[in-house]
């Protein structure tokens, strides 16, 4: 308690990026946990259709309670949540303090890959300062998106390190919640010394599991609500490498939108799965009591079976983790009604005009010995066009998967509809843009790449297999 009482004094909301709560815990023991209030992260949201802030990525944020452990931006973990709606213009600066090479993608948004959009291709060393500029369309659904570095070979270091950031697009159907709530997981490792752990060559070919799994930064922090007073959770899997398998104890989360994108009609579940990128918006009735947000362990496979290796998995969990706990008062009823129409999704249509397969690979002895991540056999090269596509085609792809690992697909900027799983044939009726490759199996989507010609990317959403260069590049041309 002592911690907590030090850390409050240090908070200044506009700098350290924190709306209310404790702030920048102090260093001397971690993680701290058990009784914190769950913090939100500063909000900067858009004013006559813009909203312009500047991030500044470096060292020196507090990660589960240990000041100074992780990577922030403007010195937060994660970085302020940013707030626009369809047809605003938002304006990003970034300014680079870290020791490596990074950049900024604004995962799942719907806008130009070209040139200071959301281009993945942008390297801003050490020193340098980038302005984006994202022309967000005005008939661009309202939803949970995020924003995280993405250049290459850094990506999942800096994820694990605390760069990341919600991303809302406000707007929409009243659900009749009256609190709304961004949840931002991400994982990490400290080590004895309270850094950031260094990462095995083990946990970088299985997908590093940190063995710290917070909630907006925070190591099991405490929410508080009042029975009967719905709510919206905007659930965003920021790990670097892990499933999340979330369930709310006492509790029922009603389905609302995934990635961004409503589902044509609230789907009640017991437990909901997101892979590394993954979003789902729910609806929480809450229920007097004291209630734990928990992850089960998800079995993605094991690569280590490759090589005849057993890989052990060193940093995987055997049980539930607990990742926030939910403290209910009053003895209001649940008033469980439903949150009514929800807009209709708008899914891919007109001919398929091509069919494409694209396989996700595993191979030993690449690169010197290690094991090798590929997309149809090759490694990530900017320089080389892996597809290329006619702007406002509608396309079939067929994701297939070789190796003994399920490995999360992701497209950039064009959102896609999936017609069918190996593990779930069954086609959905909303849009997503993550979807998870069963291990030997496959996945099938559509996809109109609407709207914006440009160069951009498609790759593993398993960092740690992004940056080995399971990743592959698409031109969208006229
Ligand atoms: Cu969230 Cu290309 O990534
Ligand atoms: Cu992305
Ligand atoms: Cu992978």
């Amino acid at each position: 308690l002592g911690l907590l009482a030090a850390g409050s004094a240090s908070v200044v909301a506009g700098v350290t990026g924190w709306v209310t709560g404790l702030g920048a815990p102090a260093s001397g023991g971690y993680p701290v946990t058990g009784d914190q209030p769950l913090r939100e992260p500063l909000a900067s949201t858009s004013n006559n259709g813009a909203l312009a802030v500047s991030l500044t990525a470096a060292p020196g944020a507090a990660v589960a309670g240990q000041a100074g452990a992780g990577l922030g931006f403007n010195g937060g973990s994660p970085g302020p949540t940013l707030r626009v709606r369809p047809g605003d213009v938002l304006r990003v600066r970034l300014i680079n303090h870290l020791q490596q090479p990074t950049n900024l993608h604004t995962h799942g948004l719907h806008v130009s890959p070209e040139r200071n959009g959301d281009n993945p291709f942008v390297v801003i060393a050490p020193g340098e300062v980038f302005d984006y500029e994202y022309r967000i369309p005005a008939n661009h659904p309202a939803g949970t998106f995020w924003y995280h570095p993405h250049h290459h070979q850094y990506v999942a270091d800096q994820l694990f390190g605390g760069l990341a950031g919600a991303l809302i697009v406000d707007g929409g159907p009243d659900l009749g919640a009256v609190m709304d709530r961004v949840l931002l997981i991400g994982d990490t490792t400290l080590d004895g010394a309270g850094r950031i752990a260094a990462v095995s060559a083990m946990d970088r070919m299985m997908g590093r599991q940190g063995s710290l799994v917070l909630v907006n930064g925070q190591h099991q922090p405490v929410a508080t609500a009042e029975s009967g007073v719905p709510e919206r959770w905007r659930l965003i899997n920021a790990c670097t490498s892990r499933v999340l398998s979330l369930r709310l104890e006492g509790h029922q989360l009603t389905h609302v939108a995934r990635d961004g994108y409503f589902l044509p009609v609230p789907e009640v579940r017991d437990r909901i799965v997101l892979a590394p990128g993954n979003r789902a918006d729910v609806l929480v009735h809450p229920a007097a009591g004291r209630h734990r947000l928990l992850t089960d362990p998800y079995d993605r496979g094991n690569p280590g079976m490759m090589g005849g290796m057993a890989a052990t998995g060193s940093t995987a969990a055997n049980g539930p983790i607990t990742l926030a706990t939910l403290v209910v008062s009053g003895t209001k009823s649940r008033t469980a009604s439903p949150p009514g129409a929800l807009p209709a999704p708008v899914l891919p249509t007109g001919p398929v005009t091509a069919r494409r397969t694209v396989t996700f690979g595993m191979q030993m002895g690449m690169g010197g010995g290690g094991m090798g991540f590929t997309i149809d056999g090759r490694r990530f090269d900017p320089q080389r066009t892996d597809q290329a596509v006619r702007l406002g085609a509608t396309e079939e792809w067929l994701v297939s998967n070789t190796s003994p690992m399920d490995h999360p697909f992701h497209l950039h900027v064009w959102p896609f509809q999936v017609l069918g799983t190996s593990a779930n044939p069954v086609a959905e009726e909303s849009l997503r843009d993550v979807v998870l490759v069963p291990a030997h199996g496959w996945a099938r989507l559509r996809v109109t790449f609407a709207d914006f010609s440009g160069r951009s990317v498609y790759h593993c959403h398993i960092l740690d297999h992004e940056d080995a260069g399971m990743m592959a590049t698409i031109q969208v041309a006229r």
